[in-house]
């Protein structure tokens, strides 16, 4: 199958979060399974040393009438990967993504649709014929709109179907009904039904109904999206929906996430000799300025700093556990600046046991990852979470909450530890510090008293795999699915 692969992120060129992992595994994993992928994006200037020297297009592309300027895309190679950047004006030669200083670029909802629109009618004029096209989350949410509307009059995209991923259905992006002129949105679509919300617009619900396929990241977020409480507010349009929905968990990406040839770590290991975890253990005490302390165990969360990952019902837990001095922590994250500061002001006053790393930093990721024996994720919400599956790669076992991904890729251990030949990790159900602080000291207890299952519950973790060619191969079959079906009626 041919199959355009549109995502505003990709990992090794520009990341945010998880997104980025996925949009480069699982073309890559398609591209094993024998499909021709070619993935666009957005030419951002973060990343112009790697497209400028690309091969370029120039080219009409328009969305709205206001458009003057062409477009230009550049074709290229990254890592074996078919790459389309997509460029127009200034629309990506800023110090963002996604935003500056807290501040959402006001133009962002014409930024995306205008590259998605415009990866199209780069197909049309390569005579690339794709089978499939694969948006990710609201940026390129617009693409089945797009091919239903703005091509309806035209053959060339006839037998292709769209299928849009939603890696994070709280971001919709809810604007001014007056974006519809420029995001070439019809007013008619200006309705409950379709793009209309409250007295705007929302981009991600109105482009449902438009595409012939959706595909969350985990079954159980993919179940959760059909209640009021995990819905985030599009229950009644998912329940509604008439084409195939189905949720697919993510892979991990063996050659980034593997104790046993991690670039980013000093010494390697594996399930079958650990002994390298305990040197990246002390690396990582050492890195950051912890006592080196060897039997103390050192909890790790890697995360944007955003409500979603339940950094609120982490902070009073760890005010309580540094008063026992139980336990070190390290917190690599950046986003909210309240969340910072407050965990901030908790380094600060424990600067032997707690580290907060208020930034962005692959490499540390990797270290925490393999030097910590736990990892965090307690989400309020979490679709499929990819920390916890590298967590388990390592032998970092995961302390998560039950929800979403978490629930699908973590197996708890039982109070009464009769499951220690199956559980990998530890869990809690209500989102509130009290119930957090539970689940985390049965972890320590088990870790201080109970090294035996421990280390059972660690080879438990790393055995097990979750495989980008077994997502792929999903993918490739809901594909299918879409080829052998009418285009969805709107
Ligand atoms: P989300 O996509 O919601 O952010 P995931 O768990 O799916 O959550 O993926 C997060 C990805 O981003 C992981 O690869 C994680 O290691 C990475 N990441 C998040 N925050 C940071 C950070 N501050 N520094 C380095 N990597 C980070
Ligand atoms: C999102 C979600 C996360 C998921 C990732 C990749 O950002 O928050 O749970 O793992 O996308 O699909």
């Amino acid at each position: 199958m041919k199959i355009l692969f549109i995502a505003s992120e990709i990992d090794g060129l520009i990341k945010t979060g998880g997104l980025a992992d996925v949009a480069y595994a699982l073309p890559k994993a398609l591209c094993a399974l024998g499909h021709e992928v070619k993935i666009a994006l957005p030419a951002y200037q973060q990343i112009q040393s790697v497209w400028q020297t690309w091969p370029k297009q120039t080219f009409e592309s328009k969305i709205n009438h206001f458009m003057t300027e062409p477009v230009s895309a550049y074709q290229g190679d990254f890592n074996g990967l078919a790459l389309v950047a997509i460029a127009h004006k200034d629309s990506f030669n800023r110090n963002g993504i996604y935003d500056e200083r807290q501040q959402a670029y006001s133009d962002n909802p014409f930024r995306f649709a205008m590259m998605t629109k415009a990866s199209l009618d780069w197909c049309q004029l390569n005579s690339w014929q794709p089978d499939i096209v694969h948006a990710n989350d609201w940026q390129s949410s617009l693409a089945g709109f797009y091919l239903a509307e703005h091509f309806k009059h035209e053959s060339f995209f006839t037998n292709t179907r769209s299928i849009l991923t939603l890696h994070n259905a709280a971001y919709q992006m809810y604007c001014e009904q007056r974006e519809l002129t420029y995001l070439g949105i019809d007013e008619r679509f200006y309705t409950e039904q379709d793009f209309k919300q409250q007295d705007g617009l929302n981009l991600l619900k109105g482009s449902l109904g438009f595409t012939d396929g959706i595909v969350t990241v985990s079954p159980g977020y993919a179940q959760e999206l059909k209640t009021e409480l995990g819905g985030h507010g599009l229950t009644d349009k998912i329940n509604s929906l008439s084409q195939p929905f189905k949720g697919i968990l993510n892979g991990s990406d063996e050659s980034q996430w593997n104790p046993e040839s991690d670039i980013y770590i000093s010494s390697h290991f594996s399930a079958s000799d650990l002994s390298g975890k305990q040197q990246c253990k002390l690396d990582l005490q050492q890195r950051l300025n912890l006592a080196s302390e060897v039997s103390k165990p050192l909890l790790g969360v890697i995360c944007r700093l955003t409500e979603q990952k339940g950094i609120d019902l982490l902070i009073p837990a760890f005010k309580q556990l540094m008063q026992a001095n139980q336990c070190q922590i390290v917190v690599l994250g950046s986003g909210d600046e309240r969340l910072a500061s407050e965990l901030l002001e908790l380094a600060e006053n424990n600067q032997q046991n707690f580290k907060f790393i208020n930034g962005y930093d692959i490499e540390l990721s990797h270290q925490i990852e393999a030097g910590c024996d736990a990892f965090l994720m307690p989400s309020i919400f979490e679709p499929c979470g990819l920390n916890q599956i590298y967590s388990l790669r390592y032998g970092t076992l995961p302390l998560v909450r039950q929800v979403g991904g978490l629930k699908d890729t973590v197996c708890r251990l039982a109070d009464d530890y009769t499951n220690c030949d199956q559980a990998t990790g530890f869990m809690f159900l209500e989102a509130n510090s009290t119930a957090l602080l539970r689940e985390l000291e049965r972890l320590l207890a088990v870790y201080n008293q109970q090294p035996d299952i421990w280390q059972q519950l660690q080879q438990n973790a790393m055995q097990q795999r979750f495989s980008w060619q077994k997502a792929a191969q999903q993918y490739e079959q809901f594909y299918q699915l879409l080829l052998s079906q009418e285009k969805a009626a709107h």
